[in-house]
Parts: C-alpha cells; sequence; structure tokens
C-alpha cells in the first residue's frame, strides 16, 4: 500500500441505524488506508449516509451534493459517494442526476465497498443496490477502536415485512433478517472490551427479532443481561403486534433492561390504521401498554406520530389526540404525511398542508405538555445516570438516566463510563439536571 492515509468523510442521516451502519463502513475503508476526518475539505472519498423516509430526507442529498461539487472542482481526485436509503430507492438515477457522485451503494451491499473502490479506480461509476443473499455482517469487519463511547449500537434486525402504505423502508432494507445470537453477543462481549456499558439493539423491527435458531428478542436480552459489565440494554424500534409475552416479562425481570420503550402507533383513529395497513387498532395498542405498565411501572413511553396521513379527517385527528393523552408518553417524535414514492398510500389524495401542519401543532403541543410533566416528575429523585461525556463547563458532564434522559451535572473530573447516582434538581425542555449524591 501507498506510505500515506487517505482522508474519509463520512456524513449520516436518518436512522440510528445509519449510525451504525456508518461505524461499519468506516472499518472496512480503515482496511484500506482510509483514516477518517471531520471535514469534508481535505477528504479523498466523501460518504453521504442517505435517509429516504420523508421528502425532505431525501431531497437533503441533492442540495449536499450540490455544495459539494466545488470541492471537485478545486481536487479531480476527490471521490463522492452515496449510501443509505436514497441510494437503495434511487440507485441509477442518482448517477444521472448528479455527475458529481462515482458511487452508489445500498445499505445491504456494504461489504461490496473494497471492491468498488476497486472499479472506482479503474474509472468505473459503480452501483450496487442488490438484495445479496449473504450476509452483510459476516463479511464487514466489526469496529475496532481503542476506546469507545460508554453507549453503542448494535445492529441485531434489519428490513421489515409490515409494509405500513406510507413507509419506504421495507423497499429500502428489504425483507426482516435477524443476525445470529452467536454473532450478537461476540460483538456485544467485544464492545464491553473496549469499554462499552450501555447497548442499544437496534432493527427496524426490532422486537420481531428471531434467528435462525429461533432465539427471540427476549431471549437474546436475558443472554446479554449476563455480560459482565454490560450494564444497561436498550432496543428499538418496535411493533405493537410483535410486542410478546416473553418480552414485556423481561421488562419486569431483567435489571440491566431499562425502563424505556419506543412504541410507534402512528395514529390513534381505526379508520386510518387501517389505511396505514398497521394490523392493529387504537383499543389493542392501549391495551398492549397497559400490560407493559402493569410489567414495569415506570416504564418511560415512546412514540411516532404521522398526522395529515390521506383521508385524515378532523375527528381521525381528534382520536389520535385521545390516545396519546390516554397512553401519557414520556416523549414522541411526530411527522405530517410525506407522499413517498412506489408507496401505497402515495396516489392517494392528501390533507391540505395548511391543516395537516396546524394539527400537527396541537399534537406537539399535548407531547411535549406530557414530556415535560415527566421530566418534572423526576424533580427531586435519585436516578442512576450513565456518564457518556464532559459538558461544555469546566467539570461538568453529561449522561443518560434509565428513562433516557439527557442529565447534565457538575461531576468535578472526568468520570466517562461511570454509573452515579444523580439527585435531579431541575429539568429544561430536553434535559434534567442534579447534583451527585
Ligand atoms: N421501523 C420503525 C421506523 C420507521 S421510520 C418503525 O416502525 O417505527 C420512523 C418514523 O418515521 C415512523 O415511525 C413514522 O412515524 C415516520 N414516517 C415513516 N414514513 C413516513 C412518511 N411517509 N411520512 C411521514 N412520516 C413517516
Ligand atoms: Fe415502516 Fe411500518 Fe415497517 Fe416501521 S413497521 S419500518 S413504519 S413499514
Ligand atoms: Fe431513513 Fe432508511 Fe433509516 S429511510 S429512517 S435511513 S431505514
Amino acid at each position: 500500500m501507498s506510505g500515506h492515509d487517505k482522508k474519509l468523510f463520512v456524513k449520516t442521516y436518518g436512522c440510528q441505524m445509519n449510525v451504525y451502519d456508518s461505524e461499519r463502513m468506516t472499518s472496512a475503508l480503515a482496511g484500506r488506508g482510509y483514516v477518517t476526518t471531520d471535514t469534508p475539505d481535505d477528504a479523498d472519498l466523501i460518504l453521504l449516509n442517505t435517509c429516504h423516509i420523508r421528502e425532505k430526507a431525501a431531497e437533503k442529498v441533492y442540495s449536499e451534493i450540490g455544495r459539494l461539487k466545488p470541492l471537485k472542482a478545486d481536487r479531480p481526485d476527490l471521490r463522492i459517494g452515496i449510501a443509505g436509503c436514497v441510494a437503495q430507492a434511487e440507485g441509477e438515477v442518482i448517477l444521472d442526476r448528479a455527475p458529481a457522485v462515482d458511487l452508489v451503494v445500498g445499505p445491504q451491499s456494504y461489504h461490496r465497498l473494497p471492491e468498488m473502490l476497486d472499479r472506482m479506480a479503474r474509472g468505473e461509476r459503480p452501483l450496487e443496490t442488490d438484495f445479496p443473499v449473504e450476509d452483510k455482517f459476516d463479511h464487514l469487519p466489526a469496529v475496532k477502536r481503542g476506546r469507545r463511547a460508554p453507549s453503542a449500537f448494535l445492529t441485531v434486525q434489519e428490513g421489515c415485512d409490515k409494509f405500513c402504505a406510507f413507509c419506504v423502508v421495507p423497499y429500502t432494507r428489504g425483507a426482516e433478517a435477524s443476525r445470529p445470537a452467536d454473532q450478537v453477543m461476540r460483538e456485544a462481549r467485544d464492545m464491553v472490551a473496549q469499554g462499552v456499558v450501555e447497548v442499544t439493539l437496534l432493527g427496524q423491527n426490532v422486537n420481531a427479532y428471531r434467528d435462525a435458531d429461533g432465539v427471540t428478542l427476549a431471549q437474546l436480552v436475558r443472554r446479554l443481561a449476563e455480560i459482565d459489565g454490560l450494564d444497561r440494554i436498550r432496543y428499538t424500534t418496535s411493533h405493537p403486534n410483535d410486542m410478546d409475552a416473553d418480552l414485556i416479562s423481561a421488562h419486569a425481570e431483567v435489571p440491566a433492561l431499562m425502563p424505556y420503550l419506543h412504541l410507534p402507533v402512528q395514529a390513534g383513529s381505526d379508520r386510518v390504521l387501517k389505511g396505514m395497513n398497521r394490523k392493529h387498532t387504537a383499543a389493542e395498542y392501549v391495551a398492549l401498554i397497559e400490560r407493559v405498565r402493569t410489567a414495569r411501572p415506570d416504564i418511560a413511553l415512546s412514540g411516532d406520530f404521522i398526522v395529515g396521513f390521506p383521508g385524515e379527517t378532523e375527528e381521525d385527528f381528534q382520536a389520535t389526540l385521545d390516545l396519546i393523552a390516554a397512553v401519557n408518553y414520556a416523549q414522541a417524535y411526530s411527522f405530517v404525511y410525506s407522499p413517498r414514492p412506489g408507496t401505497p398510500a402515495a396516489g392517494r389524495s392528501f390533507v391540505a398542508p395548511e391543516v395537516a401542519s396546524e394539527r400537527l401543532q396541537r399534537l406537539q403541543a399535548l407531547l411535549t405538555e406530557q414530556q415535560y410533566a415527566f421530566q418534572s416528575a423526576m424533580i427531586g429523585r435519585v436516578l442512576p445516570v450513565l456518564l457518556e461525556k464532559p459538558g461544555r463547563l469546566p467539570g461538568q458532564m453529561v449522561g443518560k438516566s434509565p428513562y433516557l434522559h439527557a442529565v447534565h451535572l457538575d461531576a468535578g473530573a472526568d468520570m466517562t463510563g461511570r454509573i452515579v447516582d444523580v439527585s435531579i434538581t431541575a429539568t429544561g425542555r430536553n434535559t434534567l439536571s442534579g447534583v451527585l449524591v
């Protein structure tokens, strides 16, 4: 190999799985002599790991390519690659629409990257968007770094068979597939050896996890909890229909499993849920939440909501507000419906944008109120906080509560990676503050 390292700049959009994939791609390219840089200005290779979930997310990619183009005029050797869900969804179209792009790779083909670099060096513009039969994680090197941040993502499941009428994920990530539990255990142990104390298991439908030997997510969680030094386990994102009794019990029985559940429902009207192809009713969802709360009364609940789905009336929207009032969320994400090409709902007549954004405001006002109430209820309590990184002020550290709150405190020293008891004294909009006890 040549004597000097080449520089790689990766920009990650979208969900946590993209964050994890970017790390794995970075390790794969490290094997090819690439070191990471935090600016595109001195990069030899720029990779945009993209998201296709809403129109805005997808369009961001083209504006970013437009911003990067002048760099290429100055440095003809610079190469630009597009990875992620836009790459998968648009493929060839990107190469046609953006001549500055040299490579396009979909999420199931990342193990092909090194070979694609060779093709690029020969002057090709390689495109890989097949769904290969082999498991990319068998071929991608593990993330190797001396010391890692205390909290890490670990993809255990990928893809989706649910086909919600609004969603591109089944098309961009492919069919549901679960990594073998042994492989996950190995990776988790390696992470712990590198200083990780909290692992968030990732999957588009993580609770549908079932490996070839029939190991379920609940069983995987119980096995992971046995790893010495792995103090905290989380998982995201779950689908209501895959929330089985054993997983609910795990929330009561496994202390390392954090009291937090992200369980999107999208809407509270059965008519809209049917149009969305969610395959459950609002009442079934609320009943499920009750079972989860029986197992773990203090659990923090989080959700995703879409307003302005085709056909949504004011009455339907009210049903969503009613559901939110009934569940009482600790935190939530909400979006105006964005029609996505190729999805079943794309052709349906949609709600006027000003009506949809007005509904979003009302919905977010309610969710913000609930979030603030949940945070305020923490004041005066002592919470175990995982210290993740130094804060902005000297001596300050930022950590995470079991309920996924960011917590600021004066630690006096860098105690990254430790779990300490913190007495919560105040809440801001999105963060708590407290003092060491
Ligand atoms: N697998 C996860 C994540 C899907 S994407 C899940 O099932 O929840 C994250 C969220 O984006 C979804 O839950 C949904 O609320 C939102 N979303 C997906 N497609 C959308 C669209 N076309 N318009 C608006 N929001 C969308
Ligand atoms: Fe998309 Fe629905 Fe699958 Fe979630 S469950 S990834 S919203 S199709
Ligand atoms: Fe976006 Fe793909 Fe994740 S569309 S949300 S990056 S699965």
